[in-house]
């Protein structure tokens, strides 16, 4: 085992209205405190409640973090609908997920774009949640471990090993996200064994051994305990299940 602390984070994706989202999270943190799981905990609203939220979430002295499900990389200026890490620094965020697979195959974000994100992320001094996985025809013909390779490469091309202690993985195989289809345990270690490796060759041993990797993809309370057991698994970032506080604090249990 190593200690790595896992990090559960809600991926809130395009739900709720500002009220729902304000008592979600008031919810969440209501339970962290009450409950004191040993994991860290994040939330991640749509832009447009991350005041709100962060303002509840603040109210609470609560210590569960405020993340941005994107950004743009570069600073304020013109750049119509996009939103800055300035902005977002204002409103208490302090991680971003870069790279999620709905951006890439919904949006169709390109890897040079995610990797400018990273890069802009890092920047700003904010912690990256970088999404990768492989689709299920690249499962099924048994490129998993290729896929994931090569969107590591590409997003973190010129981080340095100093910067990868702002940097958590999150390995979502896009066949698993928002299916109930969810990797088995021994399935989603392997891939993060090997997610691992990667991140070994691209900064060093030791670096890897202190990066965070989560599973992304039908996780919920049901799964989660053993997913969370496995050795190379240090936490989720949860889509369906962070949508209500319960189902969310049923997977932050499991993580021990
Ligand atoms: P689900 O938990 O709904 O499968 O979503 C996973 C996800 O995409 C989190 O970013």
């Amino acid at each position: 085992m190593s200690d790595r602390r896992a990090f559960v984070a809600g991926n809130w994706k395009m739900n709720s209205d500002r009220a729902g989202a304000v008592a979600l999270a008031e919810g969440v943190a209501d339970l962290a405190k009450n409950e004191a799981w040993h994991c860290e905990v994040g939330i991640a609203p749509a832009f447009v409640h991350l005041d709100a939220v962060g303002r509840a979430l603040r109210a609470k002295n609560s210590l569960v973090r405020l993340g941005a499900q994107d950004m743009y990389p570069g600073g304020n200026g013109a750049f119509t609908g996009e939103v800055s890490a300035a902005m977002l620094k204002d409103l208490g965020v302090d991680f971003v997920l870069v790279g999620h697979s709905e951006r890439r195959h919904v949006i169709g974000e390109g890897e040079d774009v995610i990797a400018g994100k990273v890069r802009g992320v890092l920047d700003a001094g904010l912690t990256c949640v970088l999404c990768v996985g492989e689709k299920l025809d690249e499962r099924e013909v048994g490129k998993t471990d290729a896929v994931n390779e090569r969107q590591l490469r590409s997003a973190l091309a010129g981080v340095s090993a100093g910067e990868a202690e702002r940097v958590v993985i999150a390995y979502e195989p896009v066949w698993a996200i928002g299916t109930g289809k969810v990797a088995s345990p021994a399935d989603a270690q392997e891939a993060h064994a090997a997610v691992r490796g990667v991140l070994a060759d691209i900064f060093d041993a030791g670096t890897a051994a202190g990066i965070r990797i989560q599973y992304g993809g039908s996780m919920k309370p049901g799964n989660a305990v053993e997913l969370l057991a496995q050795g190379d698994i240090d936490g989720g970032l949860i889509g369906g299940a962070a949508l209500e506080a319960e189902s969310f604090a049923g997977i932050c249990r499991g993580a021990e």
